[in-house]
């Protein structure tokens, strides 16, 4: 199996017909359904409304939504090309403000835009989009190798918590924290997932489940506040979650819920993994509450979709990412191997090495 393999054969992105598709993760997993992009107006319109979501995910489709946009303006004047490019660069920015992959991404295409001055508009066009291939072969290439490092924390038989979607939904493919059970699986371990629904867009629910049932790994669904009760029982064995950005001293931002469950986990001696590749960590940000958290609609607290069941004229709170902090992190697993009980000088050291 080679490392740009992507087994669990679920393409969240995909080139097609000189544009960009990317699965409706909305209306997972009662449709299966691929929606196409052509524009960076377009596609920041896919990020925004949570048509694709997760860290690597984001940052693979803002890249395309670079290369997308360079090939539409390629055939204009120099002058309005740059303009348009500026716009586009802008527009992907704003699309949401907390996963670190997005701003690297559009950084890594900024620097091959930099670094390819004398190149014609096409040539350009073309040197973005093989960018944006790339960092999509990449993305699973990386999944592949922290799943072999996070596998091998993971005793045969360990029962694994996890919340949110950091799988193949979320990246280009094989996934993150999904990643490293479903390559504890490939190394022959039996390997069981307790996945929380995670409220209030349910991305545990709809789509870790989904993933997990599609390949028959055993998965129950639990709601987010059945955790607690679960650990104490002795029923969960680790916790491996994903996350949108680990700052500088190792504290992990990651889907609203992630801190309760780090709390529980220490509470009850239960390892808590964070599967995180070096794209989402932030070096600019020293400590987590620097980090930004997106504040999203009153209506996903209210009700769900057409369902609404508070009081009318309830006042609501939406943060979608909360903080842990480094202290509650028992490894973070990256493509350079774990960091134990990260440091920012065990973070630093990783970079450098
Ligand atoms: O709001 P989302 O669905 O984009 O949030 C996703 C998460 O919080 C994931 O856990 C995180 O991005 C890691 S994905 C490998």
């Amino acid at each position: 199996m080679t490392k740009s393999q992507n087994v669990s054969g679920i393409e969240t992105l995909r080139w097609k017909d000189s544009c960009l598709e990317m699965i409706d993760q909305r209306i997972l997993p009662a449709s299966f359904e691929y929606i196409k992009y052509d524009s960076a107006e377009s596609v920041a319109d896919g990020i925004r409304s949570m048509v694709v979501r997760g860290a690597p995910a984001i940052g693979c489709a803002a890249a395309y939504g670079i290369a997308l946009e360079a090939i539409k303006l390629s055939s204009e004047s120099k002058d309005s090309f740059n303009k348009g490019m500026e716009k586009a660069f802008e527009v992907l920015a704003e699309s949401r403000p907390t996963a670190v992959n997005l701003f690297w991404a559009l950084k890594r295409m900024q620097e091959k835009m930099s670094a390819s001055k004398n190149a014609s508009l096409n040539q350009l066009a073309d040197i973005l989009l093989t960018e944006a291939h790339e960092i999509l072969a990449e993305d699973i290439r990386i999944n592949r190798t922290m799943g072999e490092f996070g596998a091998a924390l993971l005793a045969d038989g360990a029962r694994v918590l996890t919340h949110c979607n950091a799988g193949a939904l979320a990246t280009a493919g094989h996934g993150t924290a999904l990643g490293v059970i479903r390559s504890a699986v490939e190394a022959g371990k039996k390997i069981s997932v307790i996945a929380d629904e995670t409220r209030p867009f349910l991305q545990g629910a709809r789509l870790t489940a989904w993933e997990m049932v599609q390949e028959k790994i055993p998965v129950t669904l639990i709601t987010d506040n059945m955790a607690g009760h679960l650990m104490s029982k002795g029923e969960v064995d680790a916790v491996v979650v994903g996350t949108d950005r680990v700052a500088a001293n190792g504290d992990v931002a990651n889907k609203i819920g992630t801190y309760m469950v780090a709390v529980l986990a220490k509470r009850h001696n239960i390892p808590f993994y964070v599967a995180c590749p070096l794209s989402t960590i932030d070096l600019s940000i020293p400590n987590g509450g620097d980090i930004p958290i997106e504040e999203r609609p009153a209506n996903e607290v209210t009700g769900f979709r057409e369902c609404q069941w508070a009081a009318e004229g309830v006042s609501v709170r939406n943060p979608a990412f909360d903080v842990t902090p480094a202290e509650l992190v028992s490894g973070l697993i990256t493509e350079k191997g774990v960091i134990e009980m990260p440091t920012r000088e065990k973070i630093t050291t990783l970079f450098l090495s």
